[in-house]
């Protein structure tokens, strides 16, 4: 990890008001990539975990389909503007709350576990043990959109910042998935630098 939880979620807090503003393309695309493979073959009854929920994209997305949503993330203002759009949208089955990668705070059932944009904060080892974490809570789908890489990155280019981000290749994350028991059923490439893997229990 590069910052402490601390400093990343002084961070966002800072930036929650205007975080919705602006996305790029290839942000758009990962969410909406998420969003299809997270609630295919939802029955309307499951349980959704969405981990650093930050202001809400995945976890809003996915509610009409899902019976409830758990959103968890370190930044109270993040989650301060998700609860907002959850009203606005007259979103009931949805709730909020502190909660990390590798410290979900949730111990109920859950059917699937998503994350957007976010996982890339963590150094390799932490992903793996969050990784860990979450195959722990047995969901039968993990999806999992964010930076990572698809080869090597481009320094002409960089779609992200040396200093807060850390993405691990895409070969780091399948194994990870592979050692905690998951087999990946998905890979979607968004962009050399970002995409969305699905992985479901072997
Ligand atoms: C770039 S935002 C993505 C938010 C949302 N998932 C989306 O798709 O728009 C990253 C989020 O990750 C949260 N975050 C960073 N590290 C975290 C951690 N270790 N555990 C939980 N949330 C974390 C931040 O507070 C922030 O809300």
């Amino acid at each position: 990890m590069k910052k402490t939880l601390d400093e990343h979620a002084a961070r966002f807090d800072d930036i929650a008001a205007e975080y919705d503003e602006n996305k790029s393309e290839e942000y758009n695309e990962c969410v909406r990539l998420v969003v299809e493979h997270a609630t295919a073959g939802l029955s309307g009854d499951e349980t959704v975990l969405d981990l650093a929920t930050g202001t809400g994209a995945i976890a809003l997305a996915v509610a009409d389909a899902a019976g409830r949503v758990v959103g968890r993330d370190i930044s109270e203002g993040m989650m301060a503007e998700a609860r907002a759009k959850a009203d606005e949208r007259g979103v009931e089955n949805v709730e909020f709350g502190e909660g990390r990668f590798r410290s979900p705070n949730y111990d109920g059932s859950v059917d699937v576990v998503t994350s957007n944009f976010a996982m890339h904060h963590l150094a390799d080892d932490e992903k793996r043990e969050a990784i860990d974490v979450i195959a722990g809570l047995d969901p039968e789908k993990i999806v999992l959109g964010d930076v990572m890489l698809f080869g090597e990155p481009n320094p002409e280019e960089p779609f992200f910042s040396p200093d807060v981000d850390d993405p691990a290749t895409v070969g780091v994350l399948a194994d990870a998935f592979t050692d905690a028991g998951y087999a990946l059923t998905a890979v979607e490439m968004v962009h050399d630098h970002v995409g969305v893997l699905v992985a479901e229990r072997a």
